[in-house]
């Protein structure tokens, strides 16, 4: 083993001498000129042993990309820095799989079909599958994942999203950060903040309240820093009151390096930089794709004085220390853009997640799981000639193959033949084939894509007329949904079964056969409210969505998504949370301790505990939810998630789920102090299985304290 070591060595000496001419050999520094490459030291001191070596012109080579990108595939590239040893910095796009046109990748379904697991360990593998194919992609700076709260139902990235409440997408952004990490690329939690619509998203203004802000929009991003150590932060497009995302002092300044304390770089959206001296000034490390305000404009800005070189200094640490800790330097050569990097593991992967993100919302009568006797009429563009396998936009991936859902049926049907096919452009022939067979699956979708929010809450084209044509055919129709976020249901009550399946990815056909005859047991809940009309919802007005004169107004605060629905007392289609399963559940025993709690530093964290048994005939699993209902003069909405557990269940068996409940559960952001505050009061513990199914109550008395 030694001795093959050796010669590999002594060949790779062979080889430099050969590749490299003497003369580059020469100026090449020895290893103990570059004290920054040694491993052992710390990522603070490596940057700061390098950035003694560094010209200003170096450093602002590391504050822009270059355009046009001179190596195929990434969507941002810095040059790297041979002199001084500084690899390329490689950013490729990857929400739902390696993006910008990369081939041989893994097509992943839509995040927001991952978070309707309810299971950060999915999050997490999904995060290293993105990670490790975009390492062996040469990758350094993967940008994903999208994680900002979703807050108008229409809005076009919505699948590239994980859901409607801010603990909910903390925890799945660290899951799947910590998954990317882990693989070898710096994560980049995106987008930073208030990003919550396409129209008009160059220019639109977010006038949204601190408190707000701070509830509601940062606790993700606050997590992604705080708990998974996202080394970058894209700063959005949008502005936040009155002021573009990458040059805000309250933004970048005050609230992410001193409130998050983020250590990490923050580079701007594709185009989103509009300065030079405030965007440095107030903590934009990085403008992409090129160097319009961070190129000669901020080396003269220097020159003159207008901004001081020890700026400059922190900015490119703030760059650096990330490069460091995640190792990019010491693992120069990790990929490149050609490789095939999918496999049959992440093929796997792929239809698992689909498979895990599922989620049944209706099943009269228990027409599902289907026999595999049984005789289909597939029906719907996205049931077979056009699968709807993933969203629009930069999350693009060029899957390697897509199985349809008439495919992945007739695979795994007893018969192929039973199964047949119709488009549905014909509303006869779609009823006539319905009419033919024992039960009728329509495959309907939405064309989500960034760059446009949706005209409506409805499905487009002919696709309710097809529902209703098809079920007034044969009462024992289901609807697959392949939608990136909520569309209205007209015809819901005409049908007998219906499965959110999301877009699903490259596996598409064989994880919705899986679900449809039960080989798998729907597991999966809602991440966010499907609304019953298109006005019952929290963004109804023309100032809120899609905002007047390029605002949008953040009336409807702290109720956002179900907490809006809970405050109005609006019934919604399908509550947050919600799902069903093929076997039953009963949840029991709640109990809550301590019953009262010091807030502050005596702070101890809460237990709450359930019980809960499968009462049906089949394996499945539960989501147990915690909900924390804050004193009436808190101001806040009647109920909030605070925990959640999945918890697998054979039939008959019972198991305890323990979940605990933090400070943050207890407390309100004061606008006026500008910090958390615990008010003291009786604080209503809710668990059950969706927002509107809570049925085990207990309370927490809570003490009065600052954080
Ligand atoms: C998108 C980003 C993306 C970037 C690079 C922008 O338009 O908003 O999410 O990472 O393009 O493709």
């Amino acid at each position: 083993m030694l001795r093959r070591r050796v010669n590999f060595l002594g060949f790779m000496l062979a080889a430099a001498v050969l590749l490299h001419p003497p003369r580059m050999l020469a100026t090449a520094p020895p290893p103990a000129a570059r004290p920054w490459m040694n491993p052992s030291a710390s990522p603070e001191q490596r940057a700061d042993l390098l950035m003694k070596a560094m010209t200003l012109d170096e450093k602002i080579t590391l504050m822009h990309g270059v355009e046009p990108v001179p190596i195929k595939g990434y969507v941002g590239y810095v040059p790297p820095i041979p002199r001084l040893g500084i690899p390329a910095i490689t950013e490729a796009d990857g929400r739902a799989g390696v993006g910008n046109g990369a081939k041989n990748v893994t097509l992943l379904p839509a995040p927001i079909a991952a978070a309707s697991s309810w299971d950060p360990q999915l999050l997490n593998a999904f995060g290293k599958v993105l990670g490790e194919e975009q390492w062996k992609k040469g990758t350094n700076v993967e940008l994903g994942p999208s994680i900002d709260v979703v807050r108008v139902p229409e809005w076009g990235r919505t699948f590239e999203s994980y859901g409607e409440d801010p603990y909910f997408n903390a925890q799945m952004a660290v899951a799947e950060i910590q998954g990317i990490q882990s693989e070898g690329p710096i994560a980049n939690a995106n987008m930073y903040v208030t990003m919550n619509q396409e129209s008009n998203r160059f220019r639109e203004d977010s006038i949204v309240d601190e408190r707000t802000l701070h509830e509601i929009y940062l606790p993700p991003f606050a997590a992604a820093v705080e708990q998974a150590q996202a080394g970058t932060i894209m700063c959005a497009y949008v502005k936040t009151n009155r002021v573009y995302s990458c040059e805000s002092a309250d933004l970048l300044s005050d609230i992410l390096r001193k409130e998050l304390h983020f250590d990490g770089w923050v580079m701007s959206d594709w185009g989103a930089t509009h300065s030079t001296l405030s965007s440095v000034e107030h903590g934009l490390n990085q403008e992409m794709p090129g160097d319009k305000y961070f190129g000669l404009a901020l080396k003269q800005a220097v020159q003159s004085g207008q901004v001081s070189e020890a700026l400059i200094d922190e900015r490119v640490r703030q760059i650096l220390v990330p490069m460091f800790r995640q190792g990019i330097f010491d693992h120069p050569d990790h990929g490149s853009w050609s490789a095939n990097v999918r496999t049959p593991e992440h093929a796997s992967f792929s239809r698992a997640a689909a498979e895990q993100g599922t989620v049944l919302l209706k099943n009269q009568g228990g027409i599902l799981p289907l026999a595999k006797t049984t005789s289909i009429a597939v029906l719907g563009e996205a049931g077979g000639s056009k699968p709807k396998a993933e969203g629009g936009g930069s999350s693009g991936v060029v899957a390697p193959y897509v199985v349809s859902p008439v495919d992945g049926l007739r695979r795994a049907a007893a018969s192929a033949e039973s199964i047949s096919y119709a488009d549905g452009s014909d509303l006869n022939a779609a009823a006539e084939a319905a009419r033919k067979a024992q039960v009728a699956i329509v495959f309907v979708h939405t064309d989500e894509t960034e760059g446009a929010d949706r005209p409506s809450l409805s499905l487009p084209g002919n696709q309710d007329q097809l529902i209703a044509a098809v079920a007034a055919a044969n009462p024992k129709t289901i609807v697959v949904l392949d939608t990136g976020g909520p569309v209205l249901m007209p015809s819901i009550d005409k049908v007998a079964g219906v499965l959110e399946a999301w877009y699903p990815g490259q596996e598409d056909g064989n994880a919705i056969a899986a679900v449809l005859y039960g080989d798998v047991n729907p597991g999966a809940k809602l991440p966010l409210t499907f609304p019953r009309t298109a006005t019952a919802i929290p963004t109804s007005t023309r100032q809120q969505w899609p905002g007047v004169d390029g605002r949008s107004i953040y009336s409807e605060e702290l109720d956002v998504g179900y907490r809006w629905y809970d405050a109005t007392h609006n019934q919604p289609l399908f509550p947050f949370g919600f799902g069903l399963s093929y076997t039953t559940f009963r949840l029991s025993h709640l109990s809550v301790t301590p019953a009262s709690v010091q807030t502050g530093s005596s702070f101890h964290p809460v237990h709450v505990r359930v019980e809960v048994t499968n009462t049906g005939q089949r394996a499945g699993a539960e989501v147990v939810q915690v909900y924390v209902g804050q004193p009436a003069a808190n101001g806040e909405p009647p109920h909030q998630l605070r925990a959640f557990g999945k918890v697998q269940l054979q039939p008959g068996e019972t198991k305890t789920v323990t979940l605990t409940l933090d400070q943050r559960s207890f407390s309100i952001y004061d606008e006026s102090a500008r910090r958390w505050i615990s008010p003291p009061g009786r604080y209503e513990i809710l668990a059950g299985t969706s927002s509107r199914d809570l049925p085990l109550h207990g309370t927490v008395i809570a003490g009065g304290g600052s954080q």
